[in-house]
């Protein structure tokens, strides 16, 4: 089984809230009786893309465990590239596929500079298909910022990803996709996507509501909860299972002692 951590949303702006948030988790992470194979951070790393914001994130962020980032609607893609991963700068997609075990982990690109929505370029699309067809046949998890489904998130669903069905026609016809993890909703929550698990992560900066609970345009983010993160596991049945977990910004309390 392999065992992949997701840190989304860490939403890094230069002040020491967020930055500690994230230290915390990366603590949490790396203190693990077994350590994650990975850890994937699925988009809006920074708040505002600026390259400082980059600095500090890929600070916190460093870890002998390795870390496999994607941009989301608040990144830049050009300081992503250069301040975070050290690569040449560049506003191209950044997708990317590794090889976490026996699994694959694909990252798809579905930022649109200067939108706040979310969509999977021609070009990203045809990466994807001709990255499947080369990968072997071991269970492949896909990752990116923006879901492709309602969500009931008054905010995040006008923001969503759009024209999500060339990827649901790639997910649906490959049986190696185990499930589909993104970030952006600020809410840990699970759903379908082309019959298989849609799994969003938790934002480690703050908790946006469903429908039920906001009254727009007033209480849009909630800062007070701790900061939560995804665990997911890929078994040898090529199961997916996922559990949240918040992490307390003031460490442990009492754990009852089993008997
Ligand atoms: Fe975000």
């Amino acid at each position: 089984m392999i065992l992949v951590a997701q840190v989304s949303d860490t939403h890094f702006d230069l002040g020491a809230r967020n930055t500690a948030r994230v230290e915390r988790v990366m603590n949490f992470l790396t203190g693990l009786r077994r350590r994650p194979d990975a850890i994937l951070v699925t988009g809006d790393v920074t708040d505002s893309g600026k390259a400082e914001q980059y600095t500090d994130a890929r600070a916190a962020l460093r870890t002998d465990i390795p870390v496999y980032a994607v941009p989301g609607n608040h990144d830049d893609r050009a300081n992503f590239r250069s301040v975070l991963l050290g690569l040449p700068a560049s506003d191209e997609p950044l997708n990317q596929a590794h090889r976490v075990g026996d699994s694959t982990v694909v990252l798809l690109d579905s930022s649109v500079p200067g939108q706040a929505a979310g969509r999977l370029s021609d070009d990203t699309l045809d990466w994807l298909r001709a990255t499947l067809d080369a990968a072997p046949d071991a269970p492949v998890l896909l990752g990116l910022h923006h879901p492709p489904a309602h969500l009931f998130s008054p905010v995040v669903d006008e923001i969503s990803l759009l024209d999500p069905g060339a990827l649901a026609e790639v997910v649906a016809g490959d049986d190696r996709i185990v499930g589909v993890i993104t970030g952006h909703a600020h809410s840990p929550a699970a759903t379908t996507f082309a019959g298989r698990p849609l799994l969003i992560g938790p934002s480690t900066a703050s908790i946006l509501g469903g429908e039920w609970e906001l009254e727009l345009p007033h209480r849009v983010m909630d800062y007070a909860p701790d900061p939560a993160i995804a665990l997911h596991i890929i078994d040898e049945k090529r199961r997916l299972t996922t559990h949240f977990r918040t992490v307390p910004m003031g460490g442990r309390v009492a754990v009852q002692p089993s008997r």
